[in-house]
């Protein structure tokens, strides 16, 4: 059985009697764990630090000679695809004195000049030229390239370990989860804008994108009209989960053997969310929702960079308007929808009203995130 048959009927399921996929029971998360610098600065090094995390699509560099930098809760970067089609991370600063070697944010170079004094490092991050270097004193080239970071490329995604020197086993880290996340066959899309969104403190807006609970409440002119609120079917794989929703058009299969079913994923919409920090949404194979979730350098900001993808690049005026009216709804959406609400949430953070939150076991996504972060501190304790 293909997994959209296998959800749709989960979903159908559900909405004929009215429940949903639910956690075992209720969860308490203490507030501490939203509002604690200290707790927030352990949780940092051990999630987005100590663990791979997903900083880039394929598709954002196709060929080789493609490069892409991006600054990452603090650390500059320099991704590179070298001829050999390998993707590298590198630290984007000069192993001289330290400038930012590569300067512009995207493009197609095989080498890269620091600005400062003219050292010239190639995209396997070599030192392939010193600038006066008989006035300079000899440099042992080998020892001096661009630190690179481990970097790893599955199913259409690049995984970093931030931490120099650390390296990370991806395929233990995705498991089965590389399976579904090549189904979605992530290569094929056309990269149609990015743009990067400022939000609340990191749990309490990822804690926005694992459940469905909200989507009448908040979603009301975007996607509440198209989705069955408080409907999940859910999975996961180790750390990472699929979140299917049930699109209202979901009743028309009613009274239709499945296997007559000529497209269940037109009847669901799912979510792909890759622990810690990547959710992709693929709408009905047209359009796609993808968002890198950062924590700013305190409990109470991230970062987002949000990609749109499309099928194909848009070619006709119908195509054009068709990702545009998409990009602009998830925009509504994620924006000011989304994040404006979990300002209020943030807000009320240091009010004195909680001194834990109540997690529904109709949020068996948010509960599973909390305790997978609960893991990796553990484990950075008892390291
Ligand atoms: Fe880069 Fe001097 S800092 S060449």
């Amino acid at each position: 059985m293909s997994d959209a048959l296998e959800l749709a009927k989960r979903a159908l399921q559900h909405f004929n009697e009215g429940s949903t996929d639910r956690a075992p029971s209720q969860m308490r998360i203490p507030l501490s764990a939203y509002t604690d610098e200290s707790r927030f600065q352990a949780e940092r090094e051990a999630v987005f630090f100590d663990s791979p995390i997903a900083v880039a699509l394929s598709l954002e560099l196709p060929e080789p000679g493609d490069f892409q930098t991006q600054t990452i809760m603090g650390v500059p970067l320099l991704l590179t695809r070298d001829r050999d089609g390998t993707a590298h991370c590198f630290i984007n600063v000069c192993r001289h004195r330290g400038a930012k070697v590569c300067l512009q944010e995207k493009g197609h170079q095989a080498r890269f000049s620091c600005p400062y004094h003219a050292w010239t490092y190639n995209n396997r991050g070599e030192l392939v030229g010193v600038y006066g270097e008989e006035s300079f004193g000899d440099v042992d080239r080998a020892t001096m390239g661009l630190t690179e970071l481990a970097c790893e490329e599955r199913a259409g995604v690049i995984f970093v370990c931030l931490t120099p020197g650390k390296a990370f086993d991806i395929d233990s880290w995705l498991g089965e989860f590389a399976d579904k996340l090549a189904d979605q066959q992530l290569t094929n899309w056309h990269l149609y804008t990015e743009r990067y969104l400022q939000g609340s403190g990191w749990k309490a807006t990822m804690d926005g994108y694992l459940e469905v609970y909200h989507h009448d409440s908040v979603h009301g002119k975007t996607v509440g009209p198209h989705t069955v609120g408080n409907l999940l079917v859910h999975d996961t794989w180790g750390a990472h989960q699929r979140m299917a929703f049930a699109r209202k058009n979901i009743e028309e299969l009613n009274g239709v053997p499945p296997e007559s079913w000529a497209q269940p994923e037109s009847h669901i919409r799912v979510v792909h969310s890759v622990f810690p920090n990547l959710s992709i949404s693929a709408i009905l194979g047209d359009q796609c929702l993808v968002g890198f979730i950062y924590p700013g350098k305190t409990s109470t900001t991230t970062v987002t960079r949000q990609l749109i993808l499309s099928a194909g690049a848009p070619t006709t005026e119908d195509e054009r308007a068709a990702v545009e009216t998409f990009s602009q709804m998830t925009l509504q959406a994620v924006r000011d929808e989304d994040y404006a609400l979990v300002a209020t949430v943030q807000g009320g953070l240091g009010s004195g009203a909680n001194d834990s939150f109540l997690v529904g076991r109709n949020e068996p996504a948010v509960q599973h995130y909390h305790c997978e972060i609960e893991n990796l501190l553990k484990a950075r304790k008892d390291a």
